[in-house]
């Protein structure tokens, strides 16, 4: 196979499942004739129907002669939706699992001797702006590659060893909601101060979004950045110190640790 799939299939027309077929067509790299969605609510296809995806509520069809297929289903159906899919599965067939908690090792289960991926993406998928983190096993370098393009279409994509996809789904996935506690935070802030609602979210947000990209696209460590904001005994280094001594940093370090641990029990 080379890179691009020629036939992807994706069991599970949910949020994730929609919004990976929808980046996928959307950033030209696949046609949609050259994805095969399913859900079993038929009549909900529609929507994707109408933009040329083939659609269905039959696992099996979508899955026969597919390169790629991506298990969009919810962790507890995971091994039902392998076990009835394994019998059409091309020999070569890469799987990609989207299930939290779902081990590499759990997937093997089912289908051996496949590409297997584990996969976790986060909602700013929706608008092709994922941190996706992607471990897989028995995979080639080939079979890496492919991964990695497909979900390199809908944001962007880090390979890690399996043993850090809790810490990873911490930072990236719960991470969104965090990102989004501190945003909304620092817009009551603003209301108090007199700004209108709507008025001091869009300042919270692209404040939020100019300072993530002043570090993505430099590279420097956020404090560098932090230091040309704070100017000695001035306003910023003033509430800063003060939030710092409210436990700032300390209750987001110690909110990831309690994620992590209730992930691990
Ligand atoms: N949402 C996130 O941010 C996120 C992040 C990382 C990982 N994940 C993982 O991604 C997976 C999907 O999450 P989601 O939020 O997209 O869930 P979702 O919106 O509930 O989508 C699941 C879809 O699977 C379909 N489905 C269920 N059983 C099926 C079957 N036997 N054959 C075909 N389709 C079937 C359901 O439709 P019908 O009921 O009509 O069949 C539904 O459309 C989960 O395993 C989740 O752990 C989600």
């Amino acid at each position: 196979m080379q890179h691009k799939p020629e036939k992807t299939a994706i069991i599970g027309a949910g949020n994730l499942g929609s919004a990976i077929a929808l980046g996928l067509i959307k950033s030209g790299y696949l046609q949609a004739a050259a994805i095969h969605i399913t859900r079993r609510s038929a009549n909900k296809l529609e929507a994707l129907s109408s933009k040329g995806f083939v659609t269905g509520s039959s696992n099996t069809e979508a899955t026969d002669n597919a390169d790629v297929v991506i298990l969009a289903v919810k962790p507890w159906q995971i091994t039902d939706v392998l076990s009835q899919i394994k019998p059409a599965l091309k020999k070569e067939a890469i799987i990609v699992s989207l299930a939290a908690g779902i081990s590499l090792s759990d997937l093997s289960q089912t289908v051996n001797n496949h590409p297997l991926f584990r996969v976790i993406p986060n909602t700013a998928i929706a608008i092709g702006q994922s941190m996706t983190c992607i471990s897989s096993q028995n995979a080639s370098d080939t079979d890496n590659a492919v991964v990695n393009e497909l979900f390199r279409q809908v944001g962007e994509v880090m390979m890690i060893p399996e043993s850090l996809m809790p810490a990873v789904t911490v930072i990236a996935s719960c991470g969104t909601a965090y990102a989004l506690r501190y945003l909304h935070a620092s817009a009551q802030g603003g209301v108090e101060s007199g700004i209108k609602p709507a008025d001091a979210i869009h300042l919270a947000a692209q404040t939020m979004k100019g300072a993530a990209e002043l570090i993505l696209t430099s590279g420097d460590h956020p404090e560098t950045e932090i230091d040309k904001v704070t100017t000695p005994g001035g306003i910023t280094i003033k509430g800063l110190n003060e939030m710092e001594h409210h436990g700032f940093s300390s209750s987001i370090i110690k909110g990831m640790m309690t994620a992590l641990k209730s992930m691990q029990k």
